[in-house]
């Protein structure tokens, strides 16, 4: 259970060093975005809270994987220091992957009747666990051609709208910037949805040190002090924010303020 925040119940992301930065934590029941080129450490962020929720808080999460197969997950994972078999085994993980047909049933078929099917069975999912929280890594299918996008934004919006509504855990979507874009997420409707945006990055210091930093861009009804901060990587625990940036560092993969 999280602790009462000043207005709502607040769900602790399980992430060293990032609830004191937005509150106590995020809003039981919404969903939050994390955003970032290739390469920023999304799915690690994602999935530390998840284990890090589950490990720590005790709380059953549900992962979407739409880039990688079950094994390859696991496999990576357990390079990583995750067994997440075990926490599977422990009735505190589940691992869903979709069919690769998705995209072509979403262009064939109405995206509204495909994201609310997604959304009945992620729900009889979540029922079976108790999960209180879903990640779906990433939020679009796997490839889709450039004409699909208003497709593709239906369906996203229908997908985040049914979650929140039916599903009732506290959800954290992905979604790539595609690289030079200058954009926050990949269709242009991710950030409008999600009650809070973390874009990931990559930057370099003047001496040459490649950094990683989280942007924390947006979280509602939160008195956030919008910042870019120094994050970590680190096996067995996950991704760790380490503090505000201080210095000035040059950005390598997009961010909104550097
Ligand atoms: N044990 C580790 N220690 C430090 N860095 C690691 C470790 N394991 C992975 N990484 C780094 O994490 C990065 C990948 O993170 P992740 O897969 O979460 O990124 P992503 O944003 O989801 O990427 P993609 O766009 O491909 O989905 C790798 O580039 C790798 O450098
Ligand atoms: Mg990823």
């Amino acid at each position: 259970m999280g602790d009462r925040g000043l207005y709502y119940d607040t769900v602790p992301t399980g992430i060293e060093g990032l609830d004191g930065i937005i509150g106590g934590g995020l809003i039981r029941g919404r969903t939050y975005l994390i955003s970032g080129e290739t390469g920023t450490a999304k799915t690690l962020t994602a999935l530390t809270f998840l284990v890090q929720g589950a490990l720590k808080h005790g709380e059953p999460g549900i992962y979407i994987s739409v880039d990688e197969t079950y094994e390859q997950l696991v496999e990576g994972a357990r390079r990583f220091g995750w067994d997440l078999e075990e926490l599977r085994s422990k009735g505190l993980l589940e691992v869903l992957v979709p069919e690769m047909d998705l995209v072509e049933r979403i262009r064939e078929k109405d995206p509204t009747a495909i994201a609310k099917s997604l959304v009945e069975s992620i729900r009889e999912y979540v029922a079976a666990l108790n999960a209180q929280r879903l990640v779906i890594d990433p939020i679009a299918p796997l490839v889709t051609l450039e004409k699909d996008v208003q497709v593709l934004r239906e369906y996203i919006r229908v997908l985040v709208m049914s979650i929140e509504r039916e599903v009732g855990a506290t959800n954290i979507i992905t979604t790539e910037i595609p690289s030079g874009s200058g954009a926050i997420s990949r269709y242009g409707v991710e950030e409008f949805l999600a009650a809070g945006v973390f874009v990931l990055g990559i930057a370099k210091s003047r001496e040459g040190a490649f950094k990683r930093v989280m942007f924390i861009r947006k979280m509602r009804w939160s008195p956030v002090n919008p910042g870019v901060y120094e994050i970590e990587i680190v096996p067995k625990v996950g991704v760790v924010v380490k503090g505000p940036v201080r210095e000035s560092l040059m950005p390598i993969t997009y961010l909104p303020t550097l």
